[in-house]
């Protein structure tokens, strides 16, 4: 038996790490947003560097656009490159079938389109990410400033419709304003506990006037690397 106990940080760590095997020179890249994300765009600065690599990199928020410039890499936004080859990001929740949730960072709408855009995506976690069910962490939904109050009251009819009950709360910045995103929207997260049926539930979301995206990322993950406390990665596939 391994002594090995990695903690979450140096988890997620090793999965970025594991996650510049699937780089090849040339390649137009998506990079995600986090703790998670960001060692991949530090790693991958890194790996550019050593091995003279040519590569694009579309970042999915300014944080990561920042982060990505400082280490050298080529940053590019999606309409200098509207087709991608790979996007790495990380996720808040990994379900059954590469199911994900995300948006605790507030950057879910960029990661969707730029997630969108890619052939493939592969998400990095550390272990405790992965889950039997959706919903224990808060599922967040950006909306429209707009009329947001009355969206939430919405979006929570819309879970009696789908078996899930929870309180909304309205995200806050550092000084208790609305947190604000990358695109000036709020978000709402919804503590829902379980969320049993994720498609229903993000289809009938996606069409709530004042929704501009949630954070159910279904059908989009190719594979899931894990790091784990005992030094390993595990490759979830779909
Ligand atoms: C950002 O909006 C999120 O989707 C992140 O990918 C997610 O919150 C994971 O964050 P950590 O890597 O910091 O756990």
């Amino acid at each position: 038996m391994s002594d090995t106990h990695l903690s979450a940080d140096d988890q997620k760590r090793i999965a970025a790490e594991a996650a510049l095997d699937h780089v090849k020179d040339g390649m137009k890249l998506g990079l995600g947003t986090g703790s998670t994300a960001a060692h991949f765009v530090t790693a991958l600065g890194r790996k550019a560097k050593e091995e003279g690599l040519t590569l694009s990199c579309v970042p999915t928020s300014e944080a990561t656009a920042d982060l990505a410039a400082q280490v050298g890499l080529t940053v590019k936004t999606l309409d200098d490159e509207p087709h991608l080859d790979l996007t790495v990001d990380g996720a808040d929740e990994v379900g059954p079938h590469l199911t994900l949730i995300k948006g605790g960072g507030g950057a879910l709408l960029r990661e969707k389109i730029v997630a969108f855009a890619s052939t493939q995506m592969i998400v990095i976690a550390d272990e405790s990410k992965v889950v039997p069910l959706l919903g224990n962490f808060p599922l967040p939904i950006e909306v429209v400033p707009f009329g947001a109050q009355t969206t939430g009251n919405r979006i929570l009819e819309s879970g009696k419709l789908f078996g899930c009950e929870g309180a909304i709360a309205l995200r806050t910045d550092e000084f208790g304003e609305p947190f604000c995103t990358d695109s000036n929207n709020f978000i709402y997260d919804w503590a829902l506990g379980e969320i049993p049926d994720p498609d229903g539930l993000g289809t009938y979301l996606a069409r709530l006037p004042g929704v501009v995206e949630h954070g159910l990322f279904l059908g989009i993950a190719h594979s899931v690397l894990v790091g784990k406390a005992d030094g390993t990665v595990e490759t979830l596939r779909r």
